[in-house]
């Protein structure tokens, strides 16, 4: 009897911007203990995982040449995560997982983390598996700090390493243009940048969540873009000097307020409305401050299969 094989998975998964990134002091475990409040963008990677003979990732797209083809890609750890966690046999799991990359890779928005979470919702369904999104969130935390709110989406509390995840209502869209520099950055990097900044001096750390939370509840763009806040966003401007112009093009261009995206080179500025924001990308594109621009919405949905049925 010929076995059935089951047709390939297609997911849709945002990147993330951290509205606010309350960064702690250096742990043993070598991680930073957070307070952050992320929103997922309408900026995406797709990822189709499918059964194959010939195992492995192949990524297109945006910055495809700069990510891991190999076992060190993200997504490649979720198949391997996934499988052990199911009892099938991480070294050959039979699959093949191609990335498509809207998402700027080492870009500060989570693009690996997203990668990883898209193969977990993607493998949930390809191998039928009664798995909760509780029990895929426990592995990806394993996988990532930012692996947990990618596969969950909307707007989000996150604390420990980030991993550990609130919702929080956000009624309203915000509309955001997307600075993307020449060259990515480490995280790691950044964090160590921070440590540095910190031991050498005190550079002055960002207030309180609170407030942040009552603007979102208010859903005033006004409110919201003063108190953006970033203390990542010293350590990447120390490291990539260039990105102080690049904020302060995005505001003389008419955006409410400019941010460094987590660990950046991406600056994410929140604009007004629809019509402002694709008026504010229009300009920093011509300004000559970075590689390119994008315009994108938030918040929206998590990791969710996207595969069109009727296509079959
Ligand atoms: O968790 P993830 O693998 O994405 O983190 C990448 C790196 O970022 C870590 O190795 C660590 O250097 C840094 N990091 C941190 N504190 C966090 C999250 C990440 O120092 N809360």
């Amino acid at each position: 009897m010929l076995a059935v094989v089951p047709p390939p998975v297609t997911v849709r998964v945002p990147a993330k911007v951290n509205l606010h990134l309350a960064c702690g002091d250096l742990r043993e475990d070598g991680y930073h203990d957070l307070t952050t409040l992320f929103q997922a963008l309408s900026l995406t990677d797709e990822v189709t995982v499918a059964v194959a003979e010939e195992p492995g990732v192949e990524v297109h797209g945006e910055g495809a040449a700069q990510v891991p083809a190999g076992p060190e890609n993200l997504a490649w750890k979720a198949v391997r995560a996934l499988a052990a966690h199911v009892g099938r046999d991480p070294d050959a799991p039979g699959v093949r997982v191609t990335i498509n990359k809207g998402i700027p890779v080492a870009g500060g928005m989570a693009g690996g983390s997203a990668d990883a979470a898209a193969t977990l919702v993607g493998l949930a369904a390809l191998w039928r598996l009664e798995i909760g999104r509780d029990e895929l969130s426990t592995i990806a935390a394993e996988l990532g700090s930012d692996v947990p709110f990618v596969l969950q989406g909307g707007t989000a509390l996150g604390t420990g390493r980030g991993e550990q995840l609130v919702p929080v209502l956000a009624r309203h869209t915000y509309h955001w243009v997307i600075a993307l520099d020449r060259e990515g950055l480490s995280t790691p990097t950044v964090f160590r940048e921070l440590d540095r900044l910190r031991a050498e001096g005190n550079p002055p750390r960002i207030g309180a969540v609170e407030p942040v939370l009552e603007a979102l509840a208010s859903g005033d763009p006004r409110q919201l873009a003063l108190l953006l806040g970033n203390d990542l966003q010293a350590a990447a401007v120390s490291l990539r000097p260039g990105l102080r112009r690049t904020l302060r093009a995005g505001v003389n261009a008419g955006a409410l307020a400019g941010i460094v995206s987590g660990s950046g080179p991406t600056c994410a500025f929140l604009c007004t409305d629809a019509d402002s924001a694709v008026r504010v990308a229009a300009e920093l594109s011509g300004a000559g401050v970075c590689r390119t621009v994008r315009v994108a919405q938030g918040p929206v949905a998590g990791a969710r299969v996207v595969t069109d049925d009727s296509a079959r």
